[in-house]
């Protein structure tokens, strides 16, 4: 028998909902959005995907430092931004507040069907991490977001499993970890032992705040870090970051391009 007519023109709101995400899961990915938050970082994916900065700054506030990249690589469209320098101090906008801003106002601007993080990390070696590893993460955390109330002790960590791609990690040579994020380059005895409670395997600066906003809109996001530093070694953190950047990053955006280039022609339900 077939279903009485006006259920069929009326289908309940969840039920339209539903069919509509699962039709987003399964219609081929056109739009990701590449947050970096280092220029160092971000430079030789922009060639390698032959991006071009957007002189239309219209999508943004006025005034703000942030950077649009752009370009069509195979199918994809492709939008790689960075916080830009801090007006004030000339240096990269690293850390979770421009992280947050960017990743929110590009989100709405660009409608993007996937979120790639990638960046830098500090490994802890007892995780057995090593410098020029790259990870994808499998969750995040805060680490200095200390609030001793219940439940807003909860809020203040923000652990999130992040968007589980097995087809991803079995067809790349990508490791997988925790990642914790805080606002300090450096480590406090306090954020150890959160770091260690969040059972991380990477620490960096904007992770889990990139996590957060694609989570409030609704849209996958992935983390892609590769290790500049051993937190858990001899050498001061900022000294061997430094020192490894350049090298690193060569890691990173190969792996940011096996990563696209896995996702060019598939859906969100294939990743
Ligand atoms: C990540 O953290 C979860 C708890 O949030 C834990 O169960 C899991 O073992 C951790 N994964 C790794 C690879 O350490």
């Amino acid at each position: 028998m077939a279903p009485p007519e006006d259920s069929v023109a009326n289908p309940p709101p969840e039920a339209e909902e539903a069919a509509a995400a699962g039709e987003a899961n399964t219609k081929p990915i056109s739009t990701i959005l590449i947050v970096m938050a280092m220029h160092t970082e971000a430079a030789p994916l922009v060639s390698k995907f032959k991006l071009v900065e957007d002189p239309d700054r219209s999508m943004f506030p006025k005034g703000v430092p942030w950077v649009r990249y752009r370009g069509k690589y195979k199918d994809l469209d492709i939008n790689l931004v960075w916080p830009g320098k801090d007006p004030n101090f000339g240096v990269d906008s690293v850390g979770t507040v421009s992280a947050s801003l960017v990743t929110y106002a590009s989100i709405q601007a660009f409608n993007p069907d996937l979120v790639i993080d990638a960046g830098t990390a500090g490994g802890f070696r007892a995780k057995g991490a090593s410098v020029g590893d790259v990870y994808l993460a499998s969750a995040v955390a805060f680490h200095d977001r200390r609030i001793p109330i219940p439940v807003f002790d909860l809020y203040g960590i923000g652990a999130k499993q992040t968007f589980s791609c097995p087809n991803i990690l079995k067809e790349l040579n990508l490791k997988v970890g925790n990642l914790s994020t805080g606002d300090s380059l450096d480590m406090s005895p306090h954020d150890e032992t959160a770091i260690l409670a969040n059972e991380a395997t990477l620490k960096d600066m904007e992770g889990a705040a990139v996590a957060y906003v694609a989570d409030l809109l609704s849209v996958p996001a992935i983390f892609v870090k590769a290790v500049t530093d051993i937190v858990d070694g001899e050498k001061p953190t900022a000294e061997e970051f430094l020192q490894n950047l350049v090298l690193v990053t060569a890691a990173l955006d190969q792996a940011v391009t096996q990563v696209v280039d896995f996702i060019s022609g598939k859906c969100i339900s294939d990743l």
